[in-house]
């Protein structure tokens, strides 16, 4: 039977404006159409493994507003366990306002609200029924604190964590994430990590292997429509990207994240979930919105997943 993936992570409601252009400063223009969703990260990679049928638990935290109800219902239709779900009194939800551009790029910008009070006592908390899950995932919009707690609780009870250290931050101490088993970031990210440019796979393969040299076990670059790179202490593999007609990118590289945690734990070989997984996002992009672009199993295996 495949393992519980467990996410210590945040959620968020999505706005999405779909725009022809961006605004300049002081301008105002009009965007043909606007969508309100679920989204946020960690919720995000919950979902996407739990529509692939997955059993996922979640651990995060909503605000005591409309939005929180409504995200808890959310994760609860797709059979998510939602007891480490906790509501903070007197704050709002986390919201990103999106934009979407005709090409499927995306910029975002998040307001972390209720997610910033996802604390280490949390995990502490959640411990016994994070003891139970196989996978932790991990993601940077809830405090830097946390995600380390929950990396060093990992290590010290012999659970596989992986961290995508998104959105990117530049007070990430590396010496604190040394212990993850999966480190998955994309091109800015690792850059942002190592310090070196990564402009190139090649580039990435380079810095990558800086963080193996640094004691990280498994680096998972994503690389947008080049694919991905897996690097290992023994390994270098490119992880082919499957072409599509991009219609919104938003959230892609969490599909990727929450397919690659589902077919990990049913026990599949690292690259063989990667490129199930790589199958799944590329799948995510070709529709609009954020979870709701999220495919079931059965939609992906009609993709040829
Ligand atoms: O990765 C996409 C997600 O980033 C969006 O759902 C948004 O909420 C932000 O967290």
């Amino acid at each position: 039977m495949a393992g519980k993936i467990a996410v210590v992570g945040s959620n968020m409601v999505d706005l999405i404006s779909y725009v022809i252009r961006m605004p300049d400063r002081g301008e105002t223009i009009e965007a043909p159409a606007f969508e309100m969703g679920c989204g946020g990260k960690g919720a995000n990679q919950a979902v996407a493994a739990a529509k692939l049928g997955a059993d996922v638990l979640m651990v995060t935290k909503v605000g005591d507003d409309l939005f929180g109800d409504n995200t808890i219902r959310n994760f609860q239709s797709f059979g998510i366990d939602t007891r480490h779900v906790g509501k903070v009194a007197g704050t709002s939800s986390g919201v990103a306002p999106i934009f979407v551009e005709p090409s499927g790029e995306n910029s975002i910008l998040i307001i972390k609200g209720a997610n910033g009070h996802l604390l280490p006592a949390d995990i502490d908390r959640a411990a016994d029924d994070l003891k139970a899950c196989a996978l932790i995932l991990l993601q940077l919009e809830v405090p830097l604190e946390t995600v380390y707690h929950t990396i060093a609780f990992g290590r010290r009870h012999g659970i596989a964590t992986l961290l995508n250290p998104a959105p990117a931050a530049p007070d990430l101490d590396l010496d604190r994430i040394r212990g993850v088993t999966y480190l998955v970031p994309n091109e800015t990210e690792l850059a942002l990590i190592t310090g070196m440019p990564v402009d190139t796979p090649d580039d990435a393969g380079q810095a990558a292997r800086s963080l193996i040299a640094r004691g990280i076990e498994t680096v998972i670059v994503t690389l947008g429509a080049r694919g991905a790179l897996l690097v290992g202490r023994d390994t270098v593999a490119a992880i082919p990207p499957v072409p599509v007609v991009p219609k919104d990118t938003t959230g892609a590289g969490d599909a990727f994240i929450g397919a690659f945690a589902h077919f990990h734990v049913q026990g599949r070989d690292l690259m063989t979930a990667l490129s199930q997984a790589a199958r799944y996002a590329a799948l995510s992009i070709t529709r609009p919105g954020t979870q709701k672009s999220y495919a079931s199993a059965g939609d992906f295996a009609a993709f040829g997943g």
